[in-house]
């Protein structure tokens, strides 16, 4: 099953790119550039070495084009509602994943949520109820991604409106060696996407000795 990922050249897209490839599953990787995301994707391949499946890369709407059902969208969120609004048409039928954090455009260690209370949420209202939109992958550091031999060091909590999307972005994101976590509706985006900079913040702060950090769902110590 061929999964797309739209603005997949940069760092977080080419991260989940590789692991996605490496785990057996063919991505379309996007870009506004159909040449620079061929030359990206080659660069991907070769980092792969032939293990796994192939990255083609091509421009964001044959992308969505080739995926069969989940499509990745990997852009900032300054060009969220724009690029959505550019692959719209190519959705129906079709479940959007969006990793989008909105970002303070000052300050990576703030968000800045817009009206609809997350980008999850605002990017179903853009699409409609017809197309179902997952938020998932917030809280991965694209470091991790692209670090193949780390493993991925948090769980994936996985939120949105439709019940047997959601299921089915949990199973794809395991795929990564991951354990995602049923986060109920798209509203819970509102708190997930927020933790992203809490852990940018976290990661640059010189009272931690590591840096990438990630959530994970743990048992207390009794
Ligand atoms: N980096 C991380 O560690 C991390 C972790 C968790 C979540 N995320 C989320 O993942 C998303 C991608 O992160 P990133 O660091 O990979 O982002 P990025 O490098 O800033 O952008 C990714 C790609 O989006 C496209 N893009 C950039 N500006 C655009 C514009 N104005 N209009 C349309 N497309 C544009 C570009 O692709 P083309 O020029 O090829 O079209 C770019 O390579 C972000 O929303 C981020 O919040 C990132």
């Amino acid at each position: 099953m061929t999964i797309a990922i739209i603005g997949g050249t940069g760092p977080q897209g080419q991260g989940l790119a590789l692991r996605f490839a490496r785990a057996g599953i063919p991505v379309a990787l996007g870009s506004r550039d159909g040449v620079r995301g061929a030359e990206i994707a080659a660069e991907l391949n070769q980092r792969l070495a032939g293990a796994g499946a192939q990255i083609v890369g091509v421009n964001n709407d044959a992308a969505v084009a080739k995926a069969d059902e989940i499509v990745i969208l990997a852009v900032p969120f300054s060009a969220h509602n724009v690029t959505l609004e550019a692959i719209k048409a190519g959705l129906k039928g079709k479940i959007l994943v969006d990793i989008v954090v909105p970002l303070s455009a000052n300050d990576p260690k703030l968000v800045s949520m817009p009206p609809e209370g997350s980008a999850t949420e605002a990017a179903q209202a853009l699409l409609g109820p017809e197309i179902p939109v997952i938020g998932a992958l917030h809280n991965v550091s694209a470091t991790t991604l692209n670090t193949l031999d780390w493993d991925i060091n948090c769980d994936v909590l996985v939120c949105g409106d439709d019940l047997t999307a959601r299921m089915k972005v949990m199973e794809l994101c395991n795929k990564l060696g991951v354990t995602s976590y049923n986060a109920g509706p798209a509203q819970s985006a509102r708190c997930i996407e927020a933790i992203t900079p809490i852990l940018i913040r976290i990661n640059i702060s010189k009272a931690v000795p590591f840096s990438h950090a990630g959530i994970k769902i743990w048992a207390p110590s009794h």
